[in-house]
């Protein structure tokens, strides 16, 4: 750390004049600045197309730091230091002058190392990545250049690999940090802790002993103002083959021979190309979509997903997926993997539910409770982090009953405190150049080679309508039925 805080770094946002800059990543420099984590000299250079001036994109900064920060009140004397170097170019991103422009301002302050920062919409990439090759921004010569590459990207296996290759004219993959933010967040990586740290587990976790594992991310928001994104992506580009993804990889993946990016990865990968492939009818079997109408969303009414400003009439954009996985390996062979996300649903709310196995023999009643024995792991991501293991014990009295309880791990409870924010971590470990916790080429490309099979069956069996839900349920009852076929419930919290 010592070392990064001699050195001086310009941080340049390409697309900085959005909304990301302003929630996600000022907040985040503020409280890497707070915590000390950050070079003294820290220039923090905005690229986009408005008209804005240095003092400007200040104000705007600041604004963006006191309004979404996680510590309050903001300290003034962070706050300066952090934008004491604001610096703006005006560009289109087309515009190589932009470049040379900023190229000129990292010289003239004798800025050592570059972290670039695509925050800009997803078609602007490419030219963004031309530009910065051909003036030269994408090597230093006494210091280090990376960049950082928001996601999507790419919106199938086609434009991935364009994009992909385009990158790799212009960077190695050392410098490439491709963010899905769920890998930024505590949770997430504790799945990592938890499985690798404790021992008792991990003998557990196999087609032996896992009867299924459910991985649910709902959301209440809706589509809001990004339908014009939105209509285009649908929960299978937003949401399933990236932050669904990852979670299926680090549930599912071996042990690696080390914690470091490449070890890491290397075992991601193996398991997305385990994954049995969901092509023509097997996808339409194995993936069940819905799209939202209007409804109550925390006791407040809300446009149905076609009323919302920007959404054709006669879309079917899917709101709501679920989709039934298989990976074909020694480990995972005939468990299902269960994965759903939607937009609109009940709570806000992302957990992996491992389901054990029965017991061989049921010698005892269930106390209030039908079916199944409860023998359930639940890895509870957000918003009420930890994890729970539920199991039977003996209800009090003279028969013989068993009632289900719980042991429970709080995360705030236990530290005391709440989770960091992703982007906090994921800027720090960029500047660190730790890549563990970034989408690696080959792992974004099996992803989304996974991905362009089911979005090319749709495509060949396309519908006219998709089943609707009203907002604030968990779907039609088509997405039971998608679940129960197989004799199982999907885990819905009251
Ligand atoms: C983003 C999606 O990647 O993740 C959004 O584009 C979604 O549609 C968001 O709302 C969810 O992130 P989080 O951190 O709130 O679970």
């Amino acid at each position: 750390n010592s070392e990064i805080k001699s050195t001086s770094l310009a941080i340049v946002i390409f697309g900085v004049t959005g909304d990301l800059t302003r929630r996600k990543l000022l907040p985040a420099l503020y409280e890497l600045m707070k915590a000390e984590k950050l070079p003294e000299k820290l220039h923090l250079i905005g690229f986009a197309r408005r008209d804005w001036s240095d003092e400007f994109l200040r104000e705007k900064l600041q604004a963006g730091i006191e309004e979404h920060s996680r510590s309050k009140p903001i300290d003034p004397q962070i706050l300066e230091r952090l934008l004491a170097r604001t610096h703006y170019v005006q560009s289109t991103f087309e515009d190589f002058q932009g470049y040379q422009k900023l190229s000129e301002l990292i010289k003239g302050n004798r800025i050592q190392n570059v972290l670039l920062y695509l925050a800009t919409p997803p078609e602007e990439y490419l030219v963004i990545v031309e530009l910065l090759g051909k003036s030269g921004l994408n090597k230093r010569e006494n210091g280090w250049t990376r960049i950082v590459i928001e996601k999507p990207y790419g919106r199938d296996i086609e434009s991935a690999t364009i994009l992909e290759q385009a990158v790799h004219r212009v960077f190695s993959e050392k410098q490439v940090y491709r963010i899905d933010h769920y890998l930024g967040k505590e949770t997430v990586q504790n799945i990592l802790v938890f499985r690798f740290a404790n021992a008792i587990f991990e003998p557990l976790w196999d087609r032996r002993y896992v009867d299924h594992v459910q991985i649910t991310v709902s959301e209440t928001v809706g589509v809001g103002t990004r339908a014009g994104y939105y209509d285009n992506a649908g929960v299978i580009r937003d949401m399933f083959q990236n932050h669904l993804l990852q979670l299926v990889t680090l549930t599912a993946m071996e042990a690696p021979v080390g914690f470091n990016a490449d070890a890491v990865r290397d075992e991601k990968v193996k398991v997305l190309k385990a994954l049995r492939p969901l092509r023509g009818k097997d996808a339409i079997q194995n993936t069940y979509r819905a799209q939202y109408v209007s409804g109550t969303v925390d006791g407040k009414r809300v446009p149905g997903y076609k009323d919302e400003a920007g959404v054709p009439p006669d879309s079917v954009t899917e709101t709501l997926l679920a989709a039934r996985l298989y990976i074909d390996n020694w480990r995972w062979a005939g468990v299902p993997f269960y994965v759903r996300s939607g937009k609109r649903l009940p709570t806000r709310l992302t957990e992996i539910v491992i389901r054990f196995r029965q017991a061989p023999l049921s010698l005892f009643d269930w106390h209030n409770l039908a079916g199944d024995a409860p023998n359930t792991l639940v890895l509870s991501l957000q918003p009420d982090e930890g994890i729970r293991l539920e199991f039977g014990a003996k209800a009090p009295g003279p028969i013989n009953q068993i009632a289900p309880v719980n042991m429970e791990f709080n995360y705030q409870e236990t530290f005391g405190t709440e989770p960091p924010e992703a982007y906090e971590r994921l800027l720090l470990d960029c500047i660190q150049g730790d890549a563990t916790l970034f989408t690696r080429s080959d792992e974004v490309l099996s992803q989304w080679a996974f991905t362009s099979n089911i979005l090319e069956a749709w495509q060949q069996f396309p519908v006219r309508n998709l089943p609707v839900y009203e907002a604030g349920t968990w779907g039609p009852p088509g997405i039971d039925d998608f679940i129960q076929q197989d004799g199982r419930q999907w885990r819905n919290p009251s």
